[in-house]
C-alpha cells in the first residue's frame, strides 16, 4: 500500500464524510466542493485497495476496511495531539525564569545541579536565593521563589515536601584531636567544646530537637552562621562540631578532619523539594523538579 501518498488532510476528508455519513454535508463542513471530496475519498480509496463506504439506501455507512481506517486515523490524531502539547511544552520551557531557595547546606550539591540545568536551557533565567532556615521559611510564607530545598518543611504552612536525598549530620573533630578508644556516646564527648550552627539554621534545629529528645546538653562555646567557617576552625583544633555530611566532601582527613563514630549519629534528615499548596508553578519550575528528583532521587 503505497502510504506514502495519504496526506492528512485526504485522512480528515474521510473522517469527516465517516462522521457524517453523507459526501454533500461532509464537504459543507469543510469548505469544498463535493466533486473535490469525492476526488479525494476516491484517492484514498485507491491507496487502500478496498472500497471505504457502501451505500445504505440514500445513506453511505463504511466498510470493514473503513472502519479501520476510522480507527487508525483517530488514533494518528490522538498522536499529533500529543506531539504538538509536547512541542508547546518544550517552547515554554526555552524562556522564563525559575526562582530556588536554598538553605545554606544545599548549597553543596545543588548548584551544580542547577548549572547542568542553565547550560540545557540558555534562555531560561535564574535566581538562586541561599539563607539559613528560618529566613528560607519567611520567603516560602510569602511566597517569593518557585521552589524551596530545605531538611525540615514547615509544619504551620500548608506545602507539598517531596524527599529527595538523605541529608545525615555527623560529629567531626580534628584528624588528630585526642579522646578515649572505643566506642563513645554523646555524652561522653559533651563537656568538649563544640561550634555549632546558629539559631534559625536546620541543621542547629535538628541538633536541638536530638539534644532534647535525648535530655542531653552540650558545651557549645560558639554559633556561627556558615559551615565552612565552623569546618575550618575545627580542622584548626578549635573544637569539635555536628554538621551535614555533604559540608566536608570526599575525604575528610585531607582537611585534617574526622568523623567521630558517635552512638546515635548520624542523625538521619532528608532534603526535600517543597512548594506552597497553592502554588501554581512555572514550567521552569516543573521541569528542574524532575530533573531534581530524577537525578538526585536515585543518588
Ligand atoms: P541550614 O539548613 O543550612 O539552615 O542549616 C539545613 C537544613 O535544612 O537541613
Amino acid at each position: 500500500m503505497p502510504r506514502r501518498h495519504l496526506t492528512f488532510r485526504q485522512l480528515e476528508t474521510f473522517a469527516t464524510v465517516a462522521r457524517l455519513g453523507n459526501f454533500s454535508r461532509a464537504a459543507e463542513a469543510l469548505h469544498l466542493t463535493q466533486p473535490a471530496v469525492s476526488i479525494q475519498i476516491r484517492q484514498i480509496t485507491d491507496i487502500v485497495g478496498l472500497p471505504l463506504f457502501e451505500q445504505n439506501g440514500r445513506s453511505i455507512r463504511l466498510t470493514a476496511a473503513g472502519r479501520e481506517l476510522l480507527q487508525t486515523a483517530r488514533e494518528l490524531d490522538d498522536s499529533w495531539n500529543r506531539f504538538e502539547s509536547a512541542v508547546d511544552a518544550l517552547q515554554g520551557l526555552k524562556k522564563g525564569r525559575l526562582r530556588v531557595a536554598l538553605v545554606t547546606t544545599a548549597k553543596y550539591f545543588l548548584p551544580r545541579m542547577l548549572g547542568t540545568f542553565c547550560r540545557r536551557y540558555p534562555d531560561i533565567d535564574i535566581e538562586l536565593e541561599v539563607a539559613n532556615r528560618a529566613r528560607i521559611v519567611e520567603r516560602l510564607r510569602a511566597n517569593e521563589d518557585d521552589l524551596y530545598i530545605m531538611s525540615f518543611p514547615p509544619e504551620e504552612l500548608d506545602v507539598v515536601a517531596t524527599p529527595f536525598l538523605d541529608n545525615p549530620l555527623v560529629v567531626v573533630a580534628p584528624a588528630d584531636y585526642p579522646l578515649p578508644a572505643g566506642p563513645l556516646t554523646l555524652d561522653d564527648i559533651a563537656h568538649h567544646p563544640f561550634l555549632l550552627r546558629e539559631t534559625g539554621s536546620g541543621t542547629r534545629k535538628a541538633i536541638d530537637r536530638h539534644l532534647n529528645q535525648n535530655g542531653q546538653s552540650l558545651n557549645i562555646k560558639m554559633a556561627l552562621g556558615s559551615n565552612e567557617a565552623i569546618r575550618d576552625l575545627v580542622a584548626t583544633g578549635m573544637g569539635l562540631a555536628i554538621l551535614s555530611r555533604h559540608v566536608l566532601g570526599e575525604h575528610p582527613e585531607q582537611d585534617g578532619l574526622r568523623i567521630l563514630d558517635i552512638a546515635g549519629f548520624p542523625l538521619r534528615q532528608t532534603w526535600s523539594v517543597v512548594h506552597l499548596r497553592q502554588k501554581v508553578l512555572p514550567l521552569p519550575a516543573k521541569a528542574f523538579m524532575d530533573e531534581l528528583l530524577t537525578v538526585l532521587g536515585k543518588a
